[in-house]
């Protein structure tokens, strides 16, 4: 018989959703749910990567993707060192691959790197000898955030397959979005994006999703409703008529959502524009908003995505 180890992870990086299989998103998952049930009784400290160095270069802004890997490095014994783009020679015209040969010829054995350039953690994990881990790249994939999204919502319907999920708002810019839909449908969830036609990307019929312009037809019995930022740092023109219609007709708020199941529960990335896309109502109603939870999960998906990857099973 074949011995199967639940624990197993054959890659060396962790750089989009597209190239897991669902086995994969299970280990990821189910080792996180380790590191959310410690944490949760005090067992926060690890000695699993003392001695291990981490670096997290962050050259667009953030606050929880880089507070919770800083964290998570630190809960697992790693030595971690932030570096942002304020502070590095970015600044004084190095380029991307300089900086990363740079870091590399100090031995780290993990980079953590969000860029507002879609690719460029590929472009480094084929330059340097370490793991190397996608924080978000341009409009391309945010994987982690995919990750800590379906831990969640397993937390609170047991299950991923089957579930309906509708992701709102501002899918053509959303590297949250498309990570999302990668893993759902790895995962058997069914999968709808909500929002303008200037905001939904021309090959959303590729993605394996069904495409609504309606939030009461898109939110209809959904189990899960996904809100999304409008990321107007990556627009280049107008793509809503104004922030006040765009709040009537996409926002969302108690009276679109009445058309959900009504165990419904919402979710939203963060960062969080009250009265864009969601209505502080809903936003701060504990008893259908996860999104504080999102932000606990990310700590222990980070956790183990740091653990799986220092395991060095890639084949
Ligand atoms: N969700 C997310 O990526 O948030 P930050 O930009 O604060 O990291």
């Amino acid at each position: 018989m074949t011995h199967i180890d639940e624990t197993r992870f054959a890659h060396r990086h962790l750089l989009d959703i597209a190239r897991l299989s669902a086995a994969d998103i299970d280990t990821l998952l189910n080792v996180a749910e380790g590191y959310v049930s410690k944490s949760r009784a005090g067992d926060k400290k690890h000695s699993l990567l003392r001695g291990r160095t981490q670096i997290n270069l962050f050259f667009e802004n953030s606050t929880r993707t880089r507070t919770s890997f800083e964290l998570a490095g630190k809960r697992l014994g790693a030595d971690v060192i932030n570096m942002s783009v304020g502070s590095s020679s970015v600044k004084k015209g190095e380029t991307l691959i300089d900086t990363a040969m740079t870091l590399n010829a100090m031995h780290p054995d993990v980079l953590v790197i969000r860029h507002s350039d879609s690719g460029a953690p590929h472009l480094l994990a084929q330059k340097v000898d370490c793991a190397v881990i996608n924080a978000g790249d341009g409009s391309h994939e945010h994987p982690t955030q995919a990750l800590l999204d379906a831990l969640t919502i397993r937390n609170h319907k047991g299950k991923l397959a089957g579930l309906t999920v509708a992701i709102c708002g501002d899918i053509l810019h959303s590297r949250v979005a498309r990570s999302n839909i990668a893993l759902l449908n790895i995962m058997g969830a069914r999968v709808r994006i909500v929002g303008p036609t200037t905001l939904i990307p021309s090959n959303a019929k590729t993605l394996g999703v069904e495409v609504y312009h309606s939030m009461k037809e898109g939110l209809k019995d959904a189990d899960i409703v996904m809100m999304l930022r409008l990321q107007t740092e990556r627009m280049q023109g107008a793509f809503v008529p104004s922030i006040r219609e765009y709040f009537h007709y996409f926002g969302l708020d108690k009276e679109k959502l009445s058309v959900a199941r009504d165990d419904v529960m919402i979710m939203h990335p963060g960062p969080m524009n009250r009265g864009v896309e969601i209505d502080s109502e809903i936003a701060d109603d504990l008893n259908i908003s996860l999104i504080n939870e999102q932000v606990e999960m990310g700590v222990a998906v980070r956790m183990a995505c740091l653990d799986l990857l220092s395991r060095g099973d890639q084949s």
